[in-house]
């Protein structure tokens, strides 16, 4: 059993993202305005606070975030006091955001350009604590040339960058749990769903977003 594809989009591409960071970083620079927080401030606060009730993921833990956009949920961790942040993102304009935003704020974090379909560039970070995407599987899966294969390179890098210990923390709103799972089920397995409001409707209750945690499958012994 597989997933039905989404409809490829420009939210798919790097062009778009790249114009879409360069404005951001006008708006920023014009007036401060650090740019778009992606599925609302709130998706992030529940995942910084699923991460701060965790003893298992120290001050010191390494964290990725992947295809970070402006960054905002890796200051949001800086500022309660997690050390070791890197954001990755394939668009430079992004990264460029990203960084004058930490530096204005004078956060420590690093940031740098990747392609998290470029598997060779992946593998060179090494070994995550922590690895974070909001909105960034979903940007992949609407990619409009063969958005099967990338969204399956995608979670190629991202099991790369876990041991057994490893959090795959994923904020979506174009999967469900249940679609997550399904495309997940070879490389990883479920760990927990970090609640989001439901709505309901003709008496089946949804969500708009998902939050969910999974860990690196492991080799049965
Ligand atoms: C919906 S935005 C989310 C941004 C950020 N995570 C947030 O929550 O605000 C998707 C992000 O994924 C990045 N992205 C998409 N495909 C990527 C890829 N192949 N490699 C690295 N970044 C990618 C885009 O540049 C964009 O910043």
């Amino acid at each position: 059993m597989s997933v039905e594809e989404l409809n490829g989009s420009e939210l798919g591409t790097k062009e778009y993202w790249e114009k879409s960071y360069q404005r951001e970083i006008k708006n920023y620079k014009s007036h401060g305005d650090v740019g778009e927080i992606w599925f609302d401030e709130d998706s992030q606060i529940r995942v910084v606070n699923w991460i701060m009730k965790r003893d298992d993921i120290a001050d010191d833990a390494k964290f990725i975030d992947l295809g970070c956009g402006n960054g905002m949920i890796l200051v949001e961790l800086a500022n309660e006091g997690y050390t070791n942040l890197l954001g990755v993102d394939y668009s430079p304009k992004a990264v460029e955001l990203a960084s004058n935003i930490a530096k204005d704020q004078k956060l420590d974090i690093k940031y740098q350009v990747l392609d998290l379909l470029d598997a060779n560039e992946c593998q060179k970070l090494g070994i995550f604590n922590v690895v974070h995407d909001k909105g960034t599987y979903d940007a992949i899966s609407l990619n409009p040339d063969n958005p099967k294969e990338k969204r399956e390179l995608y979670l190629d890098c991202v099991k790369g960058m876990m041991d057994e210990n490893s959090f795959f923390v994923i904020t979506s709103c174009n999967w469900t749990d249940e679609e997550l799972i399904l495309s997940f089920n070879e490389k990883f397995d479920k760990f927990c769903t970090i609640p989001t409001p439901t709505f309901k409707f003709g008496g089946k209750v949804g969500s708009v977003i998902t939050s969910m945690v999974f860990k690196k499958k492991t080799l049965p012994s």
